[in-house]
């Protein structure tokens, strides 16, 4: 049994108001003795032409009393509803148990795919903290639409196109070294690139040679194809390292090369819109009206860009996958360029533009600097991994030296604590990254989270088998009624990160529920308990470890069995 919807029907039948309208309204009041759930009666004012705290008055005195509903209270504006404690709690743990992974779900998304774009590095280049804030944060986000029903797929637009690799060749044919590059691809092929710059200052031909390398790629000259293709597999190996040990999966890894094919047909739609203009000889699309510096289709030499490549994969992914939503997990730095984008679609008459949107994640400041890089200030995402995972180490090492699985569990706890650092808070906001809050175990952490969850664990554990069906009736006491009030909130939590496309939501939720959790076990004795009282604080136990590892599951966060 859904409570809220229980309130919202009654409302319904009492007023006008549609379910889903009313649904909508409900609040959760900010404090307990304004009860449970609130309606705000200030919309129905307005129609009723009547005072809001007449309106909540009058409704206060028809609702219908029953086993959801205890008490109806106006105040002010506002019709505050008291739902029966023991019922709640019932159906709530219950649910809870029942569903166990499945709870917080729901089938908003049933028949719509959306599409999550994230991470997407560029290859031959290093994939640095930025790259991993939009790998966690498109794997969050595409774990909660799945759970709210959507079909998501996951796609990597790899930057793989360009110029750049026409000098790339060039320098790989003058210096490349196949056994080094093998074992250090990246940083190898950086190198070389390097030289190449440096190089091409004292003598200005290699330029030229680089340019030639690239007409040659485009052109599908074979030994320049082969070329690119094995720096691009180089490349994707490594960085599969990396998702290797988030546990990521990409659905396509069609990167900007692979529209450099779909884009004649940009121009010719753009064209055929009487959109393009010329501009210092360039082709632009004026966008004057929305305010904001035209998009560049065509450069002066006739070469497409990165916005045309986006409008092709757009164009593309909307043929190809008929999607309800396209998401780009993108960093706000590139806002202007998907305003653009977006834009230059809907002047050109695709109305879907306005389900395409960028989820423009925040730069990373270092509040302890102490990262052992090796250039400048190019922060590679797999050192900052790595260094992660052996301070956990380190941690345990002090801690629980006799600790089963170490290595796995610090793997899990140093991984979880970058992840719950980067979802902290809202977009709006840069991401402080501070060693000692992020592996804190008592601050808001993410091994705060997962200890919570482990000695929900162990408690489970020395009790051994549950009884399946207790009396919850004997879950009287105020704080656990706030917890099961937290798990009750659960689905409203993940609806609300995905419509603000925001997984900080459910950090912050699990976040609480890890607090609740332990401000209930710290004052309330579980295992010394009386049988009746021990048993429904077991089963609450149960629901609140459950919960937590589906939270922290939908952030990508893996939970330890013992730490
Ligand atoms: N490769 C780009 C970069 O590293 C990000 C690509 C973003 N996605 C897109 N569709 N433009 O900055």
């Amino acid at each position: 049994m859904d409570f809220k919807l229980e309130i919202a029907k009654k409302i319904g039948s009492l007023t006008d108001m549609e379910i889903d309208k009313v649904l909508d309204l409900i609040e959760i009041p900010p404090y307990a003795n304004m009860g449970d759930y609130a309606f705000p009666c200030f919309q129905l004012a307005k129609v009723m032409r009547k005072a809001p705290n007449m309106i909540a008055k009058d409704l206060a005195e028809k609702v219908e009393k029953d086993n959801i509903v205890e008490k109806a209270e106006a105040a002010g504006g506002y019709l505050n509803f008291f739902v029966n404690r023991g019922e709640f709690i019932k159906q709530t743990i219950n649910q809870v148990l029942q569903q166990g992974d499945k709870y917080g779900s729901s089938q908003e998304g049933e028949g719509k795919t959306v599409l999550v774009e994230f991470s997407s590095p560029n290859i031959a280049k290093p994939f640095h903290i930025g790259h991993l804030v939009n790998t966690i944060t498109g794997n969050a986000i595409e774990k909660i639409f799945r759970h709210l029903g959507y079909k998501t797929v996951k796609l990597n637009h790899i930057g793989d196109y360009g110029t750049q690799f026409g000098k790339l060749i060039s320098a790989y044919k003058r210096w490349g070294n196949d056994e080094v590059i093998e074992k250090d691809p990246i940083n190898e092929l950086m190198k070389i690139y390097v030289k190449f710059h440096e190089e091409a200052e004292k003598d200005p031909s290699l330029e030229e040679e680089g340019r030639r390398y690239f007409k040659l790629l485009e052109d599908g000259e074979p030994e320049a194809v082969a070329l690119w293709e094995k720096f691009r597999e180089l490349s994707l190996k490594e960085f599969k390292k990396l998702y290797n040990d988030f546990n990521i999966e990409f659905d396509s890894y069609a990167g900007e090369s692979f529209y450099s094919d779909k884009m004649p047909e940009v121009v010719q739609i753009l064209k055929e819109k009487n959109l393009l203009k010329e501009s210092n000889g360039a082709q632009i699309v004026d966008l004057e009206q929305f305010n904001i510096p035209p998009c560049i289709i065509l450069k002066s030499d006739g070469a497409t860009i990165y916005a045309t490549r986006d409008l092709a994969a757009a164009i593309y992914r909307k043929r190809t996958y008929d999607f309800y939503k396209c998401m780009y997990v993108v960093g706000n730095t590139q806002a202007l360029h998907f305003k653009q984008v977006f834009s230059t679609l809907k002047l050109a008459g695709f109305d879907w533009a306005d389900n395409c949107i960028h989820i423009g994640t925040s730069l990373v400041k270092f509040a302890d600097r102490k990262l052992s890089t090796r250039k400048g200030d190019v922060i590679f995402a797999k050192e900052l991994v790595d260094e992660a995972v052996e301070k956990t180490l380190e941690i345990i090492n002090t801690k629980n030296p006799n600790l089963e699985n170490k290595e796995d569990v610090a793997k899990k706890v140093g991984m979880g604590a970058i992840i719950y650092t980067f979802l902290k808070n809202n977009m709006d906001k840069d991401i402080i990254f501070s060693w000692e809050d992020m592996l804190s175990f008592d601050g808001e952490s993410g091994p705060y989270v997962q200890y919570s969850y482990v000695r929900g664990k162990s408690i489970l554990k020395k009790a051994g088998d549950i009884e399946v069906n207790p009396d919850l009736s004997y879950l009287q006491t105020e704080d656990e009624y706030s917890l099961v009030k937290l798990l009750g909130n659960f689905k409203d939590v993940v609806k609300q990160a995905a419509d603000r496309y925001e997984p900080f939501v459910i950090n912050r939720y699990v976040t609480e529920l890890a607090k609740s959790f332990n401000k209930f076990y710290n004052t309330h004795p579980i295992l010394t308990a009386e049988k009746e009282v021990k048993e429904a604080r077991l089963a609450l136990t149960k629901a609140v470890t459950n919960v937590l590892a589906t939270g922290l599951g939908l952030l990508g966060i893996q939970t330890p069995e013992s730490m």
